[in-house]
């Protein structure tokens, strides 16, 4: 293998410049030809691929996004779009891939190695933390920091006003960003998509508390099966029926996905980037690069894909006993 490509795809993640960069220099360091292929697989689609030199990659570790953009492709999900991404690959004599991003870019992934053979490794690379195959994902600590962040700011005025916070956290099937963020903010309740909420028990609850405690935070994942932070807090104000309380909903959308990379997500992209590089020299192709109980371990995109990884039980149990 002499030619290898990197490209970002699906929603950005603070991390993904670092692992960029690790996968940039570590191909280097092999000796290989490098090349960054711009905003994922539009970008394959349509050739928007360049060479990629060590100085490429100077100054970006410690910046959120992606040099090489992003972007949710409907054409790659096509035979013919990817028809054109291999014949794009080919002209140039690419040979590999590093594919950094999701599930949805590990789905492509797989599909275009079934169908043309261009040996992949993906790294993980998403805010949510849903990808089986590696403890965390690039990206999701510095998500949740932010998020805590803002959880804290929340809380104060909360206190200040004797008011309940709905807060709707990133995560449109997984809750993982709300369940650490709510143990981190002291929230009384998480909801997420992973279990069933129940309205019921939080207004049962919120009358109990509101005798010991004055305001409260309910952090609710985006994907919540009930619907979003604003549907929720309706239905729990409807039911609580008492005017003198005061409901709030703070969204804290995209800026959970931007920033500096805190040094957790650094370091896991370059352990990535890395061993992406080093697992297609050694022949291992149509798996991610992750890091489980501190390893780096290479997992089968079919399992990735395939598999659901769990919130923690003794995460939501946490939840429970220590909002008394
Ligand atoms: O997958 C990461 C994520 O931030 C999800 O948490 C969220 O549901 C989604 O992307 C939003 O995507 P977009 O930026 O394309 O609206």
């Amino acid at each position: 293998m002499k030619k290898i490509a990197v490209f970002t795809s699906g929603g950005d993640a603070p991390g993904m410049n670092a692992c960029i960069r690790a996968v940039v220099r570590t191909a280097i360091y092999h000796g290989l030809d490098i090349y960054g292929i711009n905003r994922g697989y539009e970008g394959m689609i349509e050739g928007d691929i360049k060479r990629m030199q060590s100085h490429s990659v100077s100054n970006i570790v410690q910046r959120g996004g992606t040099i090489l953009k992003s972007a949710r492709s409907m054409e790659f999900k096509t035979l013919e779009g990817r028809g054109k991404a291999y014949n794009q690959l080919k002209s140039l004599g690419i040979e590999g891939l590093v594919a950094i991003g999701g599930d949805g870019t590990f789905t492509g992934a797989k599909l275009f190695f079934e169908e043309y053979g261009i040996p992949t490794v993906g790294c993980p690379g998403t805010i949510d933390n849903d990808i089986y195959g590696t403890d965390y994902t690039i990206g999701f600590d510095t998500a949740v920091n932010t998020a805590l962040d803002a959880i804290d700011k929340i809380r104060d005025t909360a206190a200040a006003h004797d008011r309940v916070f709905f807060i709707e956290v990133m995560g449109r099937d997984a809750g993982f960003i709300a369940v650490e963020s709510g143990i981190g903010g002291g929230a009384e309740f998480v909801l997420v998509p992973e279990t069933k909420s129940d309205i019921d028990l939080i207004v049962k609850s919120l009358k109990n508390l509101r005798k010991s405690k004055s305001s409260s935070i309910i952090v609710v994942a985006e994907g919540d099966e009930l619907g979003s932070a604003q549907t929720i807090m309706q239905l729990v104000k409807d039911r609580i029926k008492d005017p003198s309380k005061d409901f709030k909903v703070t969204t804290l959308g995209h800026i959970q996905r931007g920033g500096k990379p805190t040094a957790r997500d650094r370091v896991l992209a370059s352990r990535c980037g890395m061993a992406a590089v080093e697992g297609l020299l050694a022949g291992n192709t149509n798996c991610m690069a992750g890091v489980i109980n501190g390893e780096v371990l290479y997992t089968p995109f079919q399992d990735c894909i395939g598999k659901t990884k769990p919130i923690l039980s003794d995460h939501l149990k946490l939840i429970h006993l220590l909002s008394i």
